[in-house]
């Protein structure tokens, strides 16, 4: 996610932008620039890379006088982290600057309607297109506010800018839809940022900024809009009363929390731009073929990811599938073909393992499909084509976000590859419970935390336990299985369920409990017949179902019902808390866990 500074006021601009995009730094990002009002002129500065970078092009320029600028770190969503596609952006005629944070889902039909009367576009990204609009719409009807509001009805997708005008010195714009902005009220001094860190130094009074409202403001006034009608919006001001430390990670106490508490944004950021009348559109899979044979590689939660994605590509879409770990694939000698489509899977797109299995395949001659997270990685340039999972910087090391966005476009992948096979009203199911899930999760998930903290305190004493699934659950109780492990430091296995009896059940007793993934579909009365093992050994289960189902269990833990295959969008959080909960029961360093790097770059 990108960062997002304004600021008027009294004080000299650039010192007080600099200051607010070091505090957003931990939001990740690979770009930075800052645009002042200096007099009539409009000074903009940008630089690749960290904010470092950016403070070398600032030495030796005196804006001193300027007292209103907008700051902004790139997190890249639209074209690569470099300085022509770095923030801010300005229209034609250089009046406007403008930052942005966000996706605007229809930035190629606006800009073809911008080229088609004249204006010149430098970057590839959807923000240029959106001062371009902005700047267009002013310059018919006259005034700023009604031509930003004029241009924001045109726009698809989710946003959070900031805007400001050479012409008018002391005033700065901005607004937001689907994208946090807040508003920090100083003394003859005013704020906007994407998060409250980044002015927090310089005032405690806030408001926050809804979906479809717009915020003009100047050192002594502030407005906020209704962005269709105009009409002035009443506002609460609230004080905050975080530390710095504790805002940065939105007043959760971990990362780890925060990012699980993302994942309703992420799946909405997962879908922006790829569902269209009704189907699916993969745009950056134009001109390939339905693939023969798909292998995926990659690595640990990435791996699960793939795992369970399998389940998909074969039975919806009909595709033979092979889910290899990448450390596995790099010196098994396994049978790559040019008909294969390979599918790297990288939040980081930086994992060693899964980079040198890349190459191998493209020697190999396949193509090679990129599932990254982060923008112009490594596996995202070396793959032939790349699906971005838009799911924005993951910071703590326990990977959580990044997963669900990896399940949510290996489903649009398989409902595109499987478009001839799966029925219309299949896919429509199956897209409208995608649509509604975001809501769902978000009226899950205080629910399943508060669960969680409870069953954390039976369950953290344990030596270890099972994690047991079938079908589409295996690669979930795998999944649930490494987050214990790797946060808690609690020894657990995941299993397939059917496999218990050749041999692992031997570890069934007391203190080693078995979380069983059990939904509401075919599988059930098979893993009804497994738990009743557990129970006869005198094992303790954890089951988290759905709501009604009668399973033999210790402790039965319910999750709102989903159609198949979605079920797994919701066990997954549910996973992840009862590990970050039982971690913190432990006392444990939940974002940076002994022993792990957020990206292993090395074998
Ligand atoms: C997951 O919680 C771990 N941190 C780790 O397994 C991670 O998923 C793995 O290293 C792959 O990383 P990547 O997705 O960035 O390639």
């Amino acid at each position: 996610m990108c960062g997002i500074i304004g600021y008027t006021g009294h004080r000299p601009a650039v010192p007080v932008i600099m200051d607010g995009l070091r505090r957003l730094e931990y939001r990740g990002y690979d770009s930075a620039g800052l645009a002042v009002v200096e007099g009539q002129q409009l000074r903009v500065v940008r630089a690749e890379g960290k904010l470092s970078a950016l403070d070398a092009c600032l030495e030796g320029l005196d804006c001193g006088l300027a007292l209103t600028g907008v700051g902004h770190t790139r997190w890249a969503t639209h074209g690569l982290p470099v300085v022509r596609n770095a923030h801010p952006h300005q229209d034609a005629s250089g009046r406007f600057a403008l930052v942005h944070n966000g996706i605007i889902e229809n930035y190629a039909e606006l800009k073809a309607m911008l080229q088609a009367e004249g204006v010149i576009f430098v970057s590839e990204t959807d923000t240029e297109v959106l001062v371009q609009l902005i700047a267009r719409e002013i310059a018919s009807c006259g005034d700023v506010r009604q031509g930003i509001a004029a241009a924001l009805g045109q726009v698809e997708g989710a946003y959070a800018f900031a805007l400001i005008d050479r012409q008018t010195p002391d005033t700065l714009w901005a607004g937001r839809q689907a994208s946090p902005l807040v508003l920090g009220l100083g003394v003859a001094e005013h704020f906007v940022a994407s998060d409250i860190p980044a002015f927090l130094p310089f005032t405690r009074e806030v408001v926050f900024l809804e979906d479809g409202e717009i915020v003009e403001i100047r050192p002594h006034t502030w407005a906020v809009f209704d962005a269709r009608s105009l009409g002035v919006k009443d506002k609460t001001i609230s004080r905050i009363t975080w530390d710095v430390q504790a805002a940065q990670k939105g007043g959760f106490k971990h990362f780890m929390l925060k990012e699980i508490f993302e994942q309703p944004q992420v799946v909405r950021d997962a879908l922006a731009g790829r569902l269209r009348g009704g189907g699916v559109v993969v745009p950056e899979l134009d001109g390939l073929a339905r693939p023969e044979r798909v292998v995926v590689i990659a690595c640990g939660t990435s791996w699960h990811a793939g795992l369970w994605g399998r389940y998909l590509l074969e039975s919806m879409a009909g595709i033979p599938t092979q889910v290899e770990t990448a450390s596995e694939f790099r010196y098994g000698g396994f049978v790559v073909r040019p008909t294969d489509t390979v599918v790297a899977i990288s939040q980081s797109g930086e994992t060693a393992d899964t980079l040198a299995a890349l190459r191998l395949a493209r020697q190999a001659g396949a193509t090679v499909l990129g599932l990254c997270n982060v923008v112009g990685s490594s596996i995202a340039r070396e793959s032939n084509r790349v699906l971005y999972t838009q799911a924005g910087p993951e910071i703590s090391v326990a990977s959580t976000k990044a997963m669900t966005s990896q399940m949510v476009v290996l489903l649009l992948l398989a409902l595109h590859w499987g478009r001839e096979r799966i029925g219309g009203s299949r896919t429509e199911t199956i897209l409208h419970g995608l649509a509604a899930l975001p809501e769902v999760l978000e009226a899950t998930l205080p629910g399943l935390r508060h669960q969680a903290q409870a069953l954390a305190r039976t369950y953290a004493g344990c030596r270890g336990c099972f994690y047991l699934g079938r079908g589409p659950m295996y690669p979930l109780a795998l999944e649930g299985a490494l987050k214990l492990k790797e946060i808690s430091y609690i020894h657990a296995e995941g299993y397939a369920a059917g496999e218990m009896k050749h041999g692992p059940i031997a570890l069934i007793d007391r203190d080693f409990p078995t979380v069983a993934l059990v939904l509401r579909d075919e599988l059930l009365p098979k893993m009804r017949s497994n738990l009743q093992e557990v129970v006869a050994r005198g094992g303790r289960i954890l089951a988290i179902t759905n709501p009604g189902v009668e399973v033999p269990a210790t402790d039965l833990w319910a999750v709102p019902e989903a159609p198949a295959p979605l079920g797994g969008l919701l066990v997954l959080p549910a996973l992840q808390l009862l590990a970050y909960e039982i971690a913190v029961h432990l006392g444990c360093d939940v974002d940076q866990p002994r022993n792990l790097a957020k990206s292993v770059t090395v074998e």
